[in-house]
Protein backbone atom coordinates (compact mmCIF):
# COMPACT_ATOMS: atom_id res chain seq x y z
CA UNK A 1 0.00 0.00 0.00
CA UNK A 2 1.20 3.63 -0.80
CA UNK A 3 1.81 5.88 2.02
CA UNK A 4 -0.40 8.99 1.90
CA UNK A 5 0.73 12.57 2.38
CA UNK A 6 -1.10 15.35 3.36
CA UNK A 7 0.29 18.45 2.54
CA UNK A 8 -0.59 22.18 3.95
CA UNK A 9 1.29 24.49 1.40
CA UNK A 10 3.70 27.17 2.11
CA UNK A 11 4.21 27.31 6.17
CA UNK A 12 2.99 30.88 6.86
CA UNK A 13 5.70 30.64 9.45
CA UNK A 14 5.66 32.80 13.03
CA UNK A 15 4.75 36.07 10.76
CA UNK A 16 3.90 37.20 7.31
CA UNK A 17 6.38 38.90 5.10
CA UNK A 18 4.47 42.37 5.08
CA UNK A 19 4.61 43.33 1.02
CA UNK A 20 4.07 46.88 -0.55
CA UNK A 21 3.20 47.52 -4.56
CA UNK A 22 4.22 50.47 -6.13
CA UNK A 23 2.27 51.01 -9.43
CA UNK A 24 -1.20 49.71 -9.68
CA UNK A 25 -1.14 49.40 -13.33
CA UNK A 26 -1.50 45.82 -15.63
CA UNK A 27 0.54 44.04 -13.31
CA UNK A 28 0.80 45.76 -9.75
CA UNK A 29 -3.34 45.65 -9.58
CA UNK A 30 -3.24 41.96 -11.04
CA UNK A 31 -0.36 40.94 -7.92
CA UNK A 32 -2.87 43.08 -5.75
CA UNK A 33 -6.07 40.30 -6.88
CA UNK A 34 -3.40 37.25 -6.08
CA UNK A 35 -2.23 38.29 -3.03
CA UNK A 36 -5.73 39.12 -1.69
CA UNK A 37 -8.10 36.96 -3.33
CA UNK A 38 -9.19 33.51 -2.40
CA UNK A 39 -6.34 32.23 -3.55
CA UNK A 40 -3.96 33.96 -1.72
CA UNK A 41 -0.51 32.71 -0.54
CA UNK A 42 -0.40 32.54 3.74
CA UNK A 43 3.28 34.00 3.86
CA UNK A 44 3.03 37.06 1.78
CA UNK A 45 0.46 39.63 3.70
CA UNK A 46 0.00 43.03 0.98
CA UNK A 47 -0.06 46.11 3.18
CA UNK A 48 0.39 48.66 1.05
CA UNK A 49 -0.45 50.23 -2.64
CA UNK A 50 1.63 53.52 -3.93
CA UNK A 51 0.51 54.91 -7.05
CA UNK A 52 0.91 58.28 -8.58
CA UNK A 53 -3.30 58.37 -9.07
CA UNK A 54 -3.53 56.22 -5.59
CA UNK A 55 -7.14 58.20 -4.81
CA UNK A 56 -8.79 57.64 -8.01
CA UNK A 57 -7.82 54.14 -8.29
CA UNK A 58 -8.60 53.13 -4.69
CA UNK A 59 -11.57 54.72 -5.56
CA UNK A 60 -12.86 52.21 -8.11
CA UNK A 61 -11.50 48.80 -6.05
CA UNK A 62 -13.23 46.59 -4.53
CA UNK A 63 -12.96 45.91 -0.93
CA UNK A 64 -10.73 43.94 0.38
CA UNK A 65 -7.97 45.81 -2.22
CA UNK A 66 -9.93 49.05 -1.37
CA UNK A 67 -9.38 49.23 2.57
CA UNK A 68 -5.45 48.39 2.62
CA UNK A 69 -3.58 51.78 3.06
CA UNK A 70 -2.83 53.99 -0.33
CA UNK A 71 -0.10 56.54 -0.86
CA UNK A 72 0.34 58.45 -4.17
CA UNK A 73 4.01 59.61 -1.99
CA UNK A 74 6.66 56.90 -1.89
CA UNK A 75 8.14 58.29 1.01
CA UNK A 76 4.95 56.98 2.63
CA UNK A 77 6.18 53.71 0.97
CA UNK A 78 9.80 53.82 2.34
CA UNK A 79 8.25 54.39 6.00
CA UNK A 80 5.66 52.24 6.37
CA UNK A 81 6.27 49.03 7.91
CA UNK A 82 6.53 46.82 4.56
CA UNK A 83 9.86 44.17 4.30
CA UNK A 84 9.40 43.90 0.35
CA UNK A 85 8.32 46.40 -2.25
CA UNK A 86 7.17 45.40 -5.46
CA UNK A 87 8.63 47.91 -8.07
CA UNK A 88 5.65 47.79 -11.16
CA UNK A 89 5.97 51.08 -12.56
CA UNK A 90 7.83 50.79 -15.50
CA UNK A 91 10.76 52.67 -17.25
CA UNK A 92 13.79 53.37 -16.32
CA UNK A 93 13.38 56.91 -14.05
CA UNK A 94 12.80 56.90 -11.63
CA UNK A 95 12.18 53.81 -11.39
CA UNK A 96 15.61 52.60 -10.54
CA UNK A 97 15.40 55.32 -7.94
CA UNK A 98 12.53 54.30 -6.19
CA UNK A 99 14.98 50.53 -6.05
CA UNK A 100 17.70 52.14 -4.62
CA UNK A 101 15.64 54.25 -2.49
CA UNK A 102 13.83 50.75 -1.23
CA UNK A 103 17.18 49.08 -0.41
CA UNK A 104 18.70 51.91 1.60
CA UNK A 105 15.66 52.04 3.27
CA UNK A 106 16.44 48.00 4.34
CA UNK A 107 13.26 46.91 2.28
CA UNK A 108 13.76 44.02 -0.28
CA UNK A 109 12.99 44.58 -4.24
CA UNK A 110 11.00 42.48 -6.49
CA UNK A 111 10.74 44.69 -9.36
CA UNK A 112 9.38 43.08 -13.01
CA UNK A 113 11.12 46.04 -14.31
CA UNK A 114 13.57 44.89 -17.60
CA UNK A 115 14.99 48.51 -17.68
CA UNK A 116 16.10 49.09 -14.04
CA UNK A 117 17.97 45.69 -14.18
CA UNK A 118 19.48 46.09 -17.48
CA UNK A 119 20.78 49.14 -17.22
CA UNK A 120 21.80 49.60 -13.17
CA UNK A 121 21.16 45.74 -12.35
CA UNK A 122 25.13 44.88 -10.85
CA UNK A 123 24.89 48.10 -8.66
CA UNK A 124 21.68 47.52 -7.69
CA UNK A 125 22.25 44.07 -6.42
CA UNK A 126 25.86 45.07 -5.17
CA UNK A 127 23.56 47.36 -2.80
CA UNK A 128 21.55 44.75 -1.80
CA UNK A 129 23.80 42.38 -1.23
CA UNK A 130 25.42 45.27 1.36
CA UNK A 131 22.50 46.29 2.81
CA UNK A 132 21.30 42.37 3.32
CA UNK A 133 18.78 42.45 1.27
CA UNK A 134 17.18 40.76 -1.73
CA UNK A 135 16.63 42.54 -5.24
CA UNK A 136 14.75 39.88 -7.21
CA UNK A 137 13.75 39.84 -10.94
CA UNK A 138 12.05 37.47 -12.47
CA UNK A 139 9.37 39.01 -13.73
CA UNK A 140 11.30 41.03 -15.84
CA UNK A 141 12.44 38.52 -18.29
CA UNK A 142 9.92 36.30 -19.94
CA UNK A 143 6.66 36.38 -18.17
CA UNK A 144 5.77 33.59 -16.03
CA UNK A 145 8.27 31.60 -18.07
CA UNK A 146 11.46 31.22 -15.35
CA UNK A 147 14.11 31.64 -17.16
CA UNK A 148 15.94 34.06 -14.45
CA UNK A 149 15.47 31.40 -12.22
CA UNK A 150 16.90 28.63 -14.45
CA UNK A 151 19.79 30.35 -15.49
CA UNK A 152 20.84 32.00 -12.30
CA UNK A 153 20.28 28.81 -9.98
CA UNK A 154 19.06 25.77 -12.04
CA UNK A 155 21.77 26.03 -14.35
CA UNK A 156 24.70 27.94 -12.43
CA UNK A 157 26.36 24.34 -13.01
CA UNK A 158 26.48 24.70 -16.54
CA UNK A 159 28.62 26.92 -18.97
CA UNK A 160 26.31 28.00 -21.03
CA UNK A 161 27.47 29.43 -24.19
CA UNK A 162 24.32 30.39 -26.26
CA UNK A 163 20.90 31.65 -25.82
CA UNK A 164 18.29 32.13 -28.85
CA UNK A 165 14.68 33.22 -27.17
CA UNK A 166 11.91 34.91 -27.98
CA UNK A 167 11.41 37.77 -25.29
CA UNK A 168 8.77 40.18 -26.55
CA UNK A 169 5.11 38.94 -26.44
CA UNK A 170 3.50 41.72 -28.02
CA UNK A 171 5.91 41.06 -31.15
CA UNK A 172 5.47 37.34 -31.13
CA UNK A 173 1.32 37.98 -31.32
CA UNK A 174 1.58 40.20 -34.25
CA UNK A 175 4.33 38.18 -36.00
CA UNK A 176 2.29 34.95 -35.41
CA UNK A 177 -1.30 35.99 -36.20
CA UNK A 178 0.69 37.16 -39.71
CA UNK A 179 1.68 33.91 -39.74
CA UNK A 180 -1.68 32.32 -39.35
CA UNK A 181 -3.52 34.59 -41.85
CA UNK A 182 -1.22 36.74 -43.81
CA UNK A 183 -2.29 39.79 -43.35
CA UNK A 184 -0.65 43.21 -42.91
CA UNK A 185 1.70 43.95 -40.04
CA UNK A 186 -1.26 46.94 -39.32
CA UNK A 187 -3.92 44.34 -38.99
CA UNK A 188 -2.10 42.04 -36.81
CA UNK A 189 -0.92 44.72 -34.13
CA UNK A 190 -4.69 46.09 -34.13
CA UNK A 191 -5.70 42.94 -33.34
CA UNK A 192 -2.74 42.31 -30.51
CA UNK A 193 -4.11 46.05 -29.26
CA UNK A 194 -7.84 44.43 -28.80
CA UNK A 195 -6.49 41.33 -27.11
CA UNK A 196 -4.44 43.57 -24.54
CA UNK A 197 -0.93 42.18 -26.15
CA UNK A 198 0.05 45.18 -27.24
CA UNK A 199 0.36 49.38 -26.73
CA UNK A 200 -0.96 52.08 -29.19
CA UNK A 201 2.27 52.49 -30.14
CA UNK A 202 4.49 48.95 -29.93
CA UNK A 203 7.25 50.21 -31.94
CA UNK A 204 9.91 49.50 -28.96
CA UNK A 205 8.76 45.71 -28.90
CA UNK A 206 8.71 45.54 -32.36
CA UNK A 207 11.79 47.87 -33.14
CA UNK A 208 13.49 44.89 -30.61
CA UNK A 209 14.56 47.65 -28.28
CA UNK A 210 12.21 45.48 -25.39
CA UNK A 211 14.20 42.02 -25.97
CA UNK A 212 17.35 43.69 -26.78
CA UNK A 213 17.07 45.39 -22.78
CA UNK A 214 16.03 41.64 -21.15
CA UNK A 215 18.64 39.51 -24.08
CA UNK A 216 21.34 41.99 -21.54
CA UNK A 217 20.25 40.47 -18.64
CA UNK A 218 20.47 37.12 -19.77
CA UNK A 219 24.08 38.23 -20.88
CA UNK A 220 25.06 39.12 -16.83
CA UNK A 221 23.31 36.09 -15.84
CA UNK A 222 23.87 33.39 -18.05
CA UNK A 223 27.31 34.29 -18.82
CA UNK A 224 28.48 36.85 -16.00
CA UNK A 225 28.53 39.79 -18.81
CA UNK A 226 28.21 43.71 -18.36
CA UNK A 227 26.48 44.30 -21.38
CA UNK A 228 24.34 47.53 -22.06
CA UNK A 229 21.03 47.60 -24.11
CA UNK A 230 22.77 50.10 -26.56
CA UNK A 231 25.33 47.59 -27.55
CA UNK A 232 22.86 45.00 -29.18
CA UNK A 233 22.75 44.90 -32.68
CA UNK A 234 18.94 45.11 -33.28
CA UNK A 235 16.65 44.96 -36.35
CA UNK A 236 13.23 46.06 -36.56
CA UNK A 237 9.85 43.26 -37.39
CA UNK A 238 7.95 46.37 -38.31
CA UNK A 239 8.54 45.58 -41.82
CA UNK A 240 7.53 42.64 -42.11
CA UNK A 241 5.30 41.65 -45.17
CA UNK A 242 2.84 38.84 -45.47
CA UNK A 243 4.75 37.91 -48.83
CA UNK A 244 8.17 37.12 -46.40
CA UNK A 245 5.57 34.39 -44.32
CA UNK A 246 5.05 32.73 -47.88
CA UNK A 247 7.92 32.76 -48.73
CA UNK A 248 9.55 31.49 -45.47
CA UNK A 249 6.56 28.96 -45.59
CA UNK A 250 7.87 27.24 -48.61
CA UNK A 251 11.02 26.84 -47.37
CA UNK A 252 9.08 25.18 -43.67
CA UNK A 253 9.61 27.81 -41.61
CA UNK A 254 8.09 31.28 -40.62
CA UNK A 255 9.26 34.11 -38.90
CA UNK A 256 10.06 35.30 -35.29
CA UNK A 257 11.79 37.88 -33.40
CA UNK A 258 14.97 36.33 -31.66
CA UNK A 259 16.91 37.49 -29.17
CA UNK A 260 20.45 35.65 -29.82
CA UNK A 261 23.35 35.96 -27.91
CA UNK A 262 27.17 33.52 -27.88
CA UNK A 263 29.86 33.57 -25.81
CA UNK A 264 33.02 32.44 -26.70
CA UNK A 265 34.72 32.62 -23.03
CA UNK A 266 38.50 31.11 -25.24
CA UNK A 267 38.29 34.52 -27.18
CA UNK A 268 36.16 36.46 -24.64
CA UNK A 269 33.46 37.63 -27.85
CA UNK A 270 29.79 38.00 -27.42
CA UNK A 271 27.80 38.25 -30.34
CA UNK A 272 24.29 39.41 -29.57
CA UNK A 273 21.40 40.73 -31.80
CA UNK A 274 17.51 40.89 -31.76
CA UNK A 275 15.84 41.05 -35.03
CA UNK A 276 13.04 39.04 -37.38
CA UNK A 277 14.51 35.29 -37.86
CA UNK A 278 13.70 32.66 -40.24
CA UNK A 279 13.00 29.35 -38.29
CA UNK A 280 11.94 25.98 -38.70
CA UNK A 281 8.97 24.97 -38.71
CA UNK A 282 9.04 21.97 -36.25
CA UNK A 283 11.32 24.34 -34.05
CA UNK A 284 10.03 25.74 -30.54
CA UNK A 285 10.42 29.37 -31.70
CA UNK A 286 7.91 28.32 -34.28
CA UNK A 287 5.13 26.99 -32.49
CA UNK A 288 5.44 30.33 -29.55
CA UNK A 289 1.81 31.87 -31.17
CA UNK A 290 0.26 34.68 -29.60
CA UNK A 291 2.13 36.50 -26.49
CA UNK A 292 4.48 33.34 -25.76
CA UNK A 293 7.88 33.04 -25.20
CA UNK A 294 10.27 30.44 -25.55
CA UNK A 295 13.80 30.00 -24.97
CA UNK A 296 16.87 27.39 -25.97
CA UNK A 297 19.99 27.73 -23.80
CA UNK A 298 23.08 26.13 -24.73
CA UNK A 299 25.77 24.53 -22.81
CA UNK A 300 28.74 22.73 -22.85
CA UNK A 301 27.93 20.26 -20.49
CA UNK A 302 24.17 19.59 -20.13
CA UNK A 303 23.39 20.28 -24.09
CA UNK A 304 19.89 22.30 -25.18
CA UNK A 305 17.65 22.93 -22.30
CA UNK A 306 14.10 24.30 -23.79
CA UNK A 307 11.34 26.30 -21.90
CA UNK A 308 8.00 27.95 -23.16
CA UNK A 309 5.62 29.67 -21.38
CA UNK A 310 3.50 33.12 -21.20
CA UNK A 311 5.36 35.92 -21.96
CA UNK A 312 3.32 38.71 -20.92
CA UNK A 313 0.05 39.53 -19.25
CA UNK A 314 -0.82 41.30 -15.61
CA UNK A 315 -1.77 37.53 -14.10
CA UNK A 316 1.00 35.42 -16.07
CA UNK A 317 3.75 38.40 -14.27
CA UNK A 318 2.23 37.97 -11.06
CA UNK A 319 2.92 34.12 -10.82
CA UNK A 320 6.91 35.54 -11.69
CA UNK A 321 6.94 37.94 -8.87
CA UNK A 322 5.17 35.73 -6.46
CA UNK A 323 7.86 33.20 -6.75
CA UNK A 324 10.20 36.19 -6.43
CA UNK A 325 7.98 37.02 -2.77
CA UNK A 326 8.02 34.05 -2.06
CA UNK A 327 11.55 33.68 -1.86
CA UNK A 328 12.57 36.23 0.39
CA UNK A 329 9.71 35.37 2.43
CA UNK A 330 11.51 32.46 3.25
CA UNK A 331 14.70 34.28 3.87
CA UNK A 332 13.94 35.40 7.18
CA UNK A 333 17.30 37.53 7.24
CA UNK A 334 16.07 39.17 3.98
CA UNK A 335 12.97 41.35 5.49
CA UNK A 336 13.55 41.23 9.81
CA UNK A 337 14.98 44.18 10.51
CA UNK A 338 19.18 44.67 10.49
CA UNK A 339 20.74 44.31 13.48
CA UNK A 340 22.87 46.72 14.46
CA UNK A 341 26.54 45.73 15.39
CA UNK A 342 27.79 47.70 19.08
CA UNK A 343 31.45 46.86 20.18
CA UNK A 344 31.38 45.49 23.16
CA UNK A 345 32.83 47.16 26.58
CA UNK A 346 34.31 43.95 28.15
CA UNK A 347 34.72 40.28 26.74
CA UNK A 348 33.13 37.67 28.63
CA UNK A 349 35.59 34.43 28.77
CA UNK A 350 37.82 32.47 31.29
CA UNK A 351 37.98 36.18 32.83
CA UNK A 352 36.00 39.02 32.39
CA UNK A 353 38.79 41.39 30.07
CA UNK A 354 38.22 45.22 28.98
CA UNK A 355 38.05 44.87 25.27
CA UNK A 356 41.47 47.13 25.34
CA UNK A 357 43.13 44.37 27.33
CA UNK A 358 42.08 41.86 25.04
CA UNK A 359 43.49 43.15 21.42
N1 LIG B 1 2.19 44.11 -18.67
C1 LIG B 1 2.90 42.99 -18.83
O1 LIG B 1 2.44 42.01 -19.41
C2 LIG B 1 4.29 42.92 -18.30
C3 LIG B 1 4.98 41.70 -18.37
C4 LIG B 1 6.27 41.61 -17.83
C5 LIG B 1 6.86 42.73 -17.28
N2 LIG B 1 6.17 43.90 -17.27
C6 LIG B 1 6.85 45.07 -16.68
O2 LIG B 1 6.17 45.44 -15.50
C7 LIG B 1 6.27 46.86 -15.29
C8 LIG B 1 4.86 47.43 -15.18
O3 LIG B 1 4.18 47.13 -16.39
P1 LIG B 1 2.60 47.35 -16.52
O4 LIG B 1 2.23 46.71 -17.81
O5 LIG B 1 1.94 46.97 -15.27
O6 LIG B 1 2.57 48.95 -16.71
P2 LIG B 1 1.32 49.90 -16.46
O7 LIG B 1 0.05 49.18 -16.69
O8 LIG B 1 1.59 51.16 -17.22
O9 LIG B 1 1.41 50.20 -14.89
C9 LIG B 1 2.32 51.08 -14.31
C10 LIG B 1 1.60 51.75 -13.18
O10 LIG B 1 2.51 52.54 -12.42
C11 LIG B 1 1.94 53.84 -12.26
N3 LIG B 1 3.06 54.77 -12.19
C12 LIG B 1 3.84 55.19 -13.19
N4 LIG B 1 4.79 56.01 -12.74
C13 LIG B 1 4.60 56.11 -11.41
C14 LIG B 1 5.25 56.83 -10.38
N5 LIG B 1 6.31 57.61 -10.64
N6 LIG B 1 4.80 56.70 -9.11
C15 LIG B 1 3.74 55.91 -8.84
N7 LIG B 1 3.07 55.22 -9.78
C16 LIG B 1 3.49 55.33 -11.05
C17 LIG B 1 1.08 54.06 -13.48
O11 LIG B 1 0.12 55.06 -13.24
P3 LIG B 1 -0.82 55.63 -14.44
O12 LIG B 1 -2.05 54.75 -14.43
O13 LIG B 1 -1.10 57.03 -14.05
O14 LIG B 1 -0.04 55.52 -15.72
C18 LIG B 1 0.48 52.68 -13.65
O15 LIG B 1 -0.62 52.48 -12.81
C19 LIG B 1 7.07 47.40 -16.50
O16 LIG B 1 8.41 47.49 -16.14
C20 LIG B 1 6.87 46.30 -17.55
O17 LIG B 1 7.94 46.24 -18.47
C21 LIG B 1 4.91 44.03 -17.74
Amino acid sequence: MLNSFQTSGNSPGPERCRVGILGFGTVGSALARRLTGPRSIPSLELSHICDRRARDKRARQPQPIAELAWTDRFDDLLAADVDVIVEAVGGAEPAVEYVRGALLAGKSVVTSNKLVIAHQGPALLGLAERQGRQLRYEAAVGGAMPIVRALGDGLAGEQVTRIDAILNGTTNAVLSRMDADLCSIDEAVADACARGYAEADPSADLDGVDAAAKLCILCMIGFGLRVQPAQIDTRTSARILPEDFRKAGLRGGTIRQLAHAEYDRDRSTLVAWVAPTFVRGDSVFARATGPENAAVITGAFAGRITMTGAGAGGDATAVAAIGDLIAIARDRAAIVPVPVLTEPETIKGLTDLKLAEAV
